[in-house]
């Protein structure tokens, strides 16, 4: 079973986003990164990324039908979306949630999370090494 990789909005254009909270990598290089993880711990992921709501619940549904694990940055859709949260609760396999930067240790409306509650756990403030996190608790978790 692969293990979905799910990326939310404006998280393509990562080097034009605040360095100091997001590091130096560009989207393709945090994907390849991720992708260069995943295969030295022998796991099979997908990775995808949406701007959209509507697509990025299109594809929880998707994987709530298949039963698949999800890896989860919902970036700013972390911080109001309850239809994704919704969308999320629906799903039987573990879901992690990830973020690169910290946000209890940024503005106010980043200290809440309509998803934390719903998932299995987050991992938040390591860079890149927050998706590394996951995939080693992931692969604890069903592998
Ligand atoms: C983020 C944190 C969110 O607050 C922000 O809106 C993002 C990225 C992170 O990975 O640190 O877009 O999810």
């Amino acid at each position: 079973m692969k293990i979905l990789v799910l990326n939310g909005p404006n998280l393509s254009r990562l080097d034009l986003r605040e360095q100091k909270h997001y590091g130096d990598l560009d989207y393709s290089q945090l994907k390849k990164a991720i992708e260069e993880k995943a295969k030295e711990l022998s796991i099979d992921i997908e990775i995808k990324q949406s701007d959209s709501e509507s697509e990025i619940i299109s594809w929880l549904h998707e994987a709530a039908d298949k039963k698949q694990p999800v890896i989860f940055n919902p970036a700013a859709f972390t911080h109001y979306s309850y239809a994704i949260r919704d969308a999320v609760t629906m799903l039987s396999a573990p879901v992690i949630e990830v973020h690169l930067s910290n946000p209890l240790s940024r503005e106010e409306f980043r200290h809440t999370s309509v998803i934390s509650g719903v998932v299995k756990g987050s991992i938040a403030g390591f860079g890149v090494d927050s998706y590394h996190l996951a995939l080693i608790a992931m692969q604890k978790l069903v592998g």
